[in-house]
């Protein structure tokens, strides 16, 4: 993508006329679909790129909702899904679906950072101890409203998807947040995980997920954070010697379309549609920690990338050094969100 259209898109329009713009390319996208242009025999066609390889949670979740939707609107409906940055990185995606080139996105929550600080929780090192606390919150009240956060912006969010929780991994073992101290750190464009990287002495870089194996290989960073199933799929462990599970974060994505595009569908169609996405949204989160467990799995079996377990003293040490980032981007996030996060109930 062009980054004299990016320039103009995040620096120089006021917010109306970037409005203006997005409600054009989505009625272009609509009458440009095939067909006739009669509805009943309009093709409605989803483009849905993403980051992530065909196996981790995102790329089966995706492929199921294609095989679903397409099942239940046979010549109907079309879906697209290109993954592994195939057709475009996840900074370009938010670009493209506001401008109405793609139709829907499933991009990780931590990459709105610029158009949103509220979902900067999910961020919060140490916040959520387990998927089933980050699933309760996000099916609660605080966690709902996130989900049109973003509608005026051009993201309307139709679904939490689960990828699964964050270790590190890096060229020497991390036992204690020392050992970090100077290390390069690749993480996703957030401004909190900079500052998580940097209260544990690492000197963060904001990279796409498509570049991160060439620069770990090559050297221009040292270390990285992921979940097992990214981490398996990219082949980090083949440059990495050391993966330390810590479980410090979460990583998971706001499946959300253009909000004119989703309007202007024929109502059977997008009631039709978001009752497919409710169901393979269960089916995938359900999946979601298997799949990084199997991940685990391959990567100790490949026997590149050592393991470690890191004991609960030396956890304890992680979670306080980086407990100061809460405070730092607490009024940002809103301390009340911080709260409802922080006292979900886990059955
Ligand atoms: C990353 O960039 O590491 C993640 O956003 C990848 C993903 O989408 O799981």
């Amino acid at each position: 993508m062009k980054h004299d259209r990016k320039t103009a898109l995040t620096g120089l329009l006021t917010r109306s006329t970037r409005h203006a713009l997005m409600v054009t390319a989505a009625a272009f996208t609509l009458s440009g679909c095939g067909g006739d242009g009669t509805a009943e025999d309009q093709v409605y066609l989803i483009k849905f790129p993403h980051v992530t390889a065909p196996g981790t949670p995102k790329g089966q979740t995706a492929q199921r909702f294609k095989e679903q939707a397409e099942a239940r609107f046979p010549g109907r409906v079309a879906v697209e899904i290109y993954p592994s940055s195939q057709l475009m990185n996840d900074d370009d995606s938010l670009e493209a679906l506001a401008f109405g080139e793609i139709q829907m996105i499933a991009v990780s929550l931590s990459k709105f950072d610029r158009l949103t600080h509220a979902f900067q929780i999910f961020d919060l090192p140490f916040l959520f101890p387990s998927l089933a606390a980050v699933e309760s919150f996000q099916s609660g009240p605080t966690g709902q409203a996130l989900l049109t956060e973003l509608t005026d912006k051009g993201f309307l969010g139709l679904a939490f998807w689960h990828n699964g929780m964050k270790q590190f991994s890096a060229p020497r073992p991390l036992l204690v947040p020392e050992d970090a101290a100077g290390l390069k750190f690749r993480i996703m464009e957030s401004d909190v995980l900079q500052a998580q990287v940097q209260a544990i002495g690492g000197n963060p870089q904001k990279m796409a997920l498509g570049e991160v194996y060439q620069a770990l290989q090559t050297g221009a960073i040292d270390a990285q954070e992921n979940t097992w199933s990214n981490i398996y799929s990219s082949k980090f462990y083949e440059v990495q010697d050391y993966v330390m599970e810590s479980n410090h974060g979460y990583i998971g994505y706001l499946v959300a379309v253009n909000p004119q595009f989703w309007q202007r569908l024929p109502d059977d169609i997008r009631l039709g549609l978001e009752e497919v996405l409710a169901e393979v949204t269960e089916w995938g989160n359900a999946q979601a920690e298997v799949i990084n467990q199997e991940a685990r799995a391959k990567v100790a079996a490949a026997g590149r990338g050592e393991i470690i377990d890191l004991t609960p003293e030396q956890l304890a040490q992680w979670q306080e050094v980086m407990r100061p980032v809460w405070d730092q981007f607490a009024a940002d996030i809103g301390p009340e969100r911080i709260a409802a996060a922080s006292n979900v109930q886990v059955d």
